[in-house]
């Protein structure tokens, strides 16, 4: 088969393939704790699932406009108006299924051959093989532990060049858990705003946060020239019904919606008027859920922070830790995969999400405490054996 050239720049998330190897052992009668994939384990809100069945019940069979039905569009304007301070109007938003298209048609609607992408690294893989996919340069921002993984908005300066087309920005950040400051938005907006550059900033985890507030760029960048992301499969755990959006400049959304024609039509109506509901109805599961993530990171933080060799930074939001392994004398890959062979426990290489993220593992606490306490446990019992096998 001879694949099109620009299939050799695409890359993937490595999360889909480590789950489809814990299963096939899982298939063997092996155990394995899941920490490898980013989604949360509770179920959507009954609210919202009533919601979804009542639509499909009452026609919402058929195709939509390619930007969204109106309903939702105007839900997710006022949710983002009052949530974030900062006036959107209903045409300055694009649904889609999913809010992964949003990153994918603005790279596909903006970068030129031979432009260059700023993308933090770590970070969500998707961003460099979709910058390279759109034929430009991703050019990777080092996200350090030292730093709590927070971007170093200097060292961003020094990556500018003429060529640069966009930022992309991701607070709070998978796969760390950082955040992005108030500060640190402004000089980025400044920066961005004074060179020409867009703005993509991905706050798809902007309400799992743990004490410091969230922030968004939009209010001290040039708006004709950001583009945000969001949707509703991580805070209100709709992974599966595919619904997110982004919030642009309505000249461009234009553009946008016209990609979604080209690509899927539209997002599936009765799954749009779930969204509505999760947006105007109760928020009690989303606090929830939040409050048992905290427990799950403080669980998961203290108890990489007491294995031999291991030191973990204690995220600000979003459901990852990042510990640093480079003291256990293993390296990511090796580790992450002898973890899920020897000890059943699935997680990720720090090098899934790029070059800088060697030395580190990512674990999602998307789990129980109980099993995270599990992983845990057979986390050490390894490291123990390996010691004990290196000194025989
Ligand atoms: C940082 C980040 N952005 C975007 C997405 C994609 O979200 P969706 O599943 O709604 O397409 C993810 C999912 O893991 C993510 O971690």
């Amino acid at each position: 088969m001879k694949l099109a050239a620009r299939m050799g720049r695409l890359g993937t998330e490595t999360a889909f393939e480590v789950l489809a190897r814990a299963r096939a052992l899982e298939a063997q009668g092996k155990h394995v704790v899941h920490l490898e994939i980013g989604e949360p384990d509770m179920d959507t809100p009954a609210n919202i699932v009533q919601a979804g069945q009542a639509a499909l019940g009452k026609g919402f069979t058929h195709y939509g406009p390619s930007a969204g039905l109106p309903a939702l569009r105007e839900a997710i304007a006022e949710d983002f108006t009052r949530r974030r301070g900062v006036g959107v109007k209903p045409e300055q938003v694009v649904v889609y299924p999913g809010a992964k298209p949003v990153m994918f048609f603005m790279f596909l609607a903006l970068l030129e051959e031979g432009d260059e992408a700023i993308y933090p690294n770590p970070g969500f893989p998707i961003y460099e093989s979709m910058i390279n996919y759109a034929g430009a340069r991703a050019v990777a921002l080092p996200l350090r532990a030292e730093r709590q993984f927070r971007a170093d908005v200097a060292e961003l300066a020094t990556l500018i060049t003429p060529r640069t087309k966009i930022i992309v920005l991701n607070s709070p950040q998978n796969p760390t858990g950082s955040m992005l400051t108030s500060e640190d938005l402004k000089a980025i907006a400044k920066l961005a705003a004074e060179k020409g550059i867009w703005i993509l900033a991905d706050e798809i985890y902007g309400r799992i946060l743990y004490g410091a507030a969230h922030d968004t760029v939009l209010r001290y960048g040039d708006p004709s020239r950001i583009v945000i992301l969001d949707g509703f499969s991580k805070t209100f755990a709709m992974t599966g019904w595919r619904l997110g959006y982004g919030i642009m400049p309505a000249e461009f959304a234009v553009h946008m919606a016209r990609l979604q024609t080209n690509a899927t039509s539209c997002t599936a109506a009765f799954t749009q008027m779930a969204g509505v509901e999760a947006l105007r109805g109760p928020q009690d599961a989303v606090d929830r859920m939040v409050a048992e993530f905290r427990k799950r990171r403080d669980v998961i933080v203290a108890g990489l922070n007491a294995l031999e060799g291991v030191s973990c930074v204690e995220p600000q939001g979003a459901f990852y830790v990042f510990p640093d392994i480079r003291g256990t004398g293993f390296s990511s890959k090796d580790l992450a995969s002898r973890l899920l062979d020897e000890a059943g426990v699935a997680c990720l290489s720090g090098t899934a999400f790029g070059k800088h993220g060697d030395g580190f593992l990512r674990f999602s606490y998307a789990n129980s405490v109980d099993n995270i306490r599990e992983a845990l446990k057979r986390f050490a019992g390894f490291l123990a054996s390996a010691r004990t096998a290196a000194k025989a």
